[in-house]
């Protein structure tokens, strides 16, 4: 009765992971999440923040470790807000994220699905191809990097195992570089200072590199002396944006990027495909694993040559486009006028001429569409966390699309929305998680659908 109190030490066995990737034990039958714990681990905790049936515990030492535990080799581990799985072996990593796939399938949708074993990396190492890193003052000190896990204190950079080493390079660059021009860093407490944050994009493909940098005011101060400096020392960057963002707010980019010195575009590859990237469009961060995503979503959308594929929330049309020879026609639906921009271009580089895009909400245009296009043969849906809009299922149901193939990035969504086409006559085939984010609590998932009633 009187250990369940903040401040009380206890030693619990760690049985569970949950979706924040904290470890789970039990005090007196109630739920403590610990993190920086995982399953199989003996610790002793500190709780520091309870309610009445659950609470939250900091490990004091572990006991007996679990044996997935491994020595992680980040010193910001734990620090950095990137990565939640450090310390967990990778081949346990990828059986938890199965694991966390298949419970959603079971709670959430009720769903009798087969979930396959997750799809990991060879080299689970420097796989992305994006950093966003925020600048700022600690102790009149000039510090660039990641926020604290759950704070906005900039943890310096130092190393980091998950991006391409290119991107460290050129983030080495720019902070020295903003030191020695005396660019003053952005205040995010006062609302003052200048440079808030170095957008870093690398080009797997052709190892070249496009900076986009963002400020509170519209003028760049030392912009000449800061490029030239930077290109000097970093010969793989061709491409320098500058963004205004003068609003206090937590999103990075402000509404447009300019390009001030360099190429327009960043130009990468996946599989048979060229894509031009600008500096605000959404490309997926791990380019070696979208290639295995992109695959799978082909293969589950069985294609003969003669169908039309709405390729719904489709970004700067990746996915469609990668299909475009294999079908009739494309048709894409995406929010972002400047990624529909992209998804056009990238048509026209790649001399595809079968795929429309459109720009506005899936749920508002594809009825709009369904009109012309009396039966739908198949339709791609990679929305965002929040997972589709009911009324887009809706039309998708009514409309008797044949094939469906769900790309999501949120198992518990996923469920959720394969629950109401289940219940509406389609098969819900395997569900394949593959893992685009090693080393953090991310999982991605690809499962196909047909329709096998009315
Ligand atoms: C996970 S991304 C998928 C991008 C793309 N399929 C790819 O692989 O690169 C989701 C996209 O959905 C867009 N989006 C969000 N809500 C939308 C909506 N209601 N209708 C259409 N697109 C939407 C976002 O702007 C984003 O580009």
């Amino acid at each position: 009765m009187g250990t369940w109190k903040v401040g009380q030490e206890h030693i619990i066995d760690i049985t569970g992971l949950s979706h924040e990737a904290s470890g789970v034990g039990r005090v007196e039958g109630r739920v403590v999440f610990v993190p920086e714990t995982i399953p199989g681990d003996r610790v002793k905790v500190r709780l520091v923040h309870l309610k009445e049936r659950l609470g939250y515990g900091e490990l004091i030492e572990i006991l007996v470790a679990s044996t997935d535990r491994r020595r992680q080799n980040c010193p910001h581990a734990f620090e950095c807000g990137g990565c939640q799985l450090q310390h967990m072996d990778y081949d346990a990593q990828l059986r938890w994220k199965r694991q966390q796939v298949a419970d959603a399938m079971e709670r959430i949708g009720k769903l009798d699905a087969q979930v396959r074993p997750t799809l990991g990396m060879d080299q689970p190492y420097h796989y992305r191809n994006k950093a966003q890193l925020p600048l700022g003052k600690r102790q009149g000190e000039l510090v660039m990097g990641f926020f604290r896990k759950g704070s906005h204190d900039i943890v310096d950079l130092h190393i980091c195992e998950i991006q391409h080493p290119l991107i460290t390079k050129l983030a080495f660059a720019v902070k020295r570089s903003v030191q020695d021009l005396s660019i003053e860093p952005y205040d995010e407490v006062n609302h003052s200072g200048v440079l808030r944050h170095a957008v870093i994009r690398v080009s797997f493909s052709e190892e070249k590199l496009m900076l986009i940098l963002v400020t509170r005011t519209s003028d760049l101060p030392a912009k000449d002396e800061l490029i030239e400096r930077l290109t000097k020392d970093v010969p793989e960057l061709v491409s320098v944006a500058h963004n205004v963002n003068p609003n206090v707010t937590n999103v990075i980019l402000g509404r447009e990027s300019k390009v001030i010195w360099g190429e327009r575009y960043l130009m990468d590859s996946i599989g048979h495909l060229r894509y031009a990237i600008s500096p605000g469009s959404f490309f997926q961060v791990n380019p070696i694993q979208t290639k295995v995503l992109y695959d799978l979503v082909r293969e589950g959308m069985q294609l003969s040559g003669c169908e039309t594929i709405f390729d719904l929330y489709c970004g700067a049309g990746t996915i469609g486009l990668y299909l475009a020879s294999e079908v009739k026609e494309v048709i894409g639906v995406e929010t972002f006028a400047a990624a529909v921009e992209d998804a056009r271009y990238n048509a026209e580089l790649n001399g595809i001429q079968v795929a429309k895009f459109h720009v506005g909400k899936a749920e508002d245009i594809l009825p709009k569409l369904t009109n012309k296009h009396e039966t739908i043969d198949g339709a791609i849906l990679d929305p965002p966390r929040k997972g589709c809009d009911s009324s887009l299922l809706e039309t998708l149901v009514t409309s008797k699309v044949t094939q469906i193939c769900y790309v999501s990035c949120n198992p518990s969504t996923l469920a959720r929305d394969l629950r109401y086409f289940y219940e509406n006559g389609y098969a819900i085939g395997p569900v394949q998680p593959v893992d685009m984010f090693p080393w953090t609590r991310h999982v991605e998932c690809v499962v196909s659908m047909s329709r096998v009633k009315g």
